[in-house]
């Protein structure tokens, strides 16, 4: 089920409560005729078992994430699933009460209100959360098998934040800048090495937030670009000094870099070779004679 759906699910869950506790407090607060009595304590039992059948629904449904997830929940997933959780024995110590004890009939609106209590805590940490993040959140649109998808970037930064994090540092992460074909391929790569660390939708964010924080815009050329990709490939062979105490035209520049990738075939690809050029010709570009 996608977030959507489980939220609907929540919301709808959240409001059949409401309905249920509501009818019984109109039973108990007014002197209603017998006849209304009757359908208000049947109307409660109706919504009672349909709370409940819900209730077990996304329960399994949740569970299923749960084990599919192998990366630690965030405290704001924790939080969500005990309260979750607990929401259970409540059910069955009410349900028990009505059945076998009847005795304690008159506690029964208290428990119902710490069950809706529960319920509304549960669901405002996900569902609630995850409805105002969507609205305030930006996206980028990506490419996903022949498909151009709306991917949302605030939910793809958690995603890299707690889940790339698991095998490496992050700043392993934030040292590069890439072409989001080569950030597909990372991702895809990083996937491989542990298949159950996210699902094909977080992937898919992850991606939409490094594209947009890390990526390579192929249409605008950037300084600062061009010189993070010079910092971070540029050493292996020799000092960065040999770069930055050059000047050079342009020309020249570009037939060095070009003899630079003849030494090293995967430096750089042509997007990020690009970039380069561009910091090179304008930062240490050496004035032409007559110029
Ligand atoms: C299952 C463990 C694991 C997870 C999860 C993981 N990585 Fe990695 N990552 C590795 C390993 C191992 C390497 C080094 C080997 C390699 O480059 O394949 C690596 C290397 C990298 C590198 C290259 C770093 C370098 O210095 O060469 C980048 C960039 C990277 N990961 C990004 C990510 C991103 C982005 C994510 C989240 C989408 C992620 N990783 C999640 C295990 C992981
Ligand atoms: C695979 C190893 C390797 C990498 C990676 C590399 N270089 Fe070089 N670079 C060399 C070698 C070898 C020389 C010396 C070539 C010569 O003197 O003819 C050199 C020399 C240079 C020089 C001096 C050239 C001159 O005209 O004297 C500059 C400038 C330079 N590199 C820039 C870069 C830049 C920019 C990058 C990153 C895009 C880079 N290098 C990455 C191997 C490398």
């Amino acid at each position: 089920m996608s977030p959507i759906e489980t939220s609907i699910a929540a919301f709808s869950l959240l409001g059949i409560g409401i309905v249920a506790v509501t009818l019984i407090f109109i039973l108990l607060g007014r002197n209603e005729p017998a006849g209304h009595q009757k359908f208000l304590r049947w109307a409660h039992r109706i919504t009672g078992y349909i709370f409940i059948i819900l209730y077990l629904f996304i329960c399994v449904v949740m569970l299923r994430r749960l084990t599919v997830n192998s990366a630690a929940l965030s405290a704001n997933d924790a939080l969500h699933a005990y309260f979750g959780i607990v929401i259970f024995p409540m059910i069955v110590a009410k349900i028990c009460i009505v059945r076998f004890y009847k005795k304690y009939c008159n506690r029964l609106p208290i428990y119902g209100m710490i069950i809706m209590t529960a319920v509304y805590m549960t669901v405002t940490l996900s569902a609630g959360y995850y409805v105002l993040s969507m609205a305030k959140s930006q996206y980028v649109f990506l490419l996903d098998k022949g498909r151009l998808v709306k991917v949302n970037i605030n939910i793809g930064r958690k995603v890299v934040r707690q889940k790339c994090s698991t095998c490496h540092s992050l700043e392993r992460v934030y040292a590069y800048v890439k072409t989001e074909a080569d950030w597909q391929n990372y991702v895809m790569r990083m996937r491989a090495k542990d298949p159950l660390i996210m699902s094909d939708l977080e992937a898919l964010q992850a991606v939409g937030y490094l594209v947009k924080n890390l990526g390579i815009d192929d249409t605008k050329l950037d300084v600062q670009l061009g010189m993070r990709i010079i910092l971070e490939k540029c050493h292996k062979c020799h000092t960065l000094e040999r770069i930055f105490t050059f000047k050079k035209t342009r020309a020249e520049w570009a037939q060095t870099l070009e003899l630079m990738r003849s030494f090293d075939p995967y430096l750089l690809n042509d997007s990020e070779a690009r970039q380069v050029n561009y910091y090179l010709g304008k930062i240490l570009a050496k004035q032409q004679a007559g110029q």
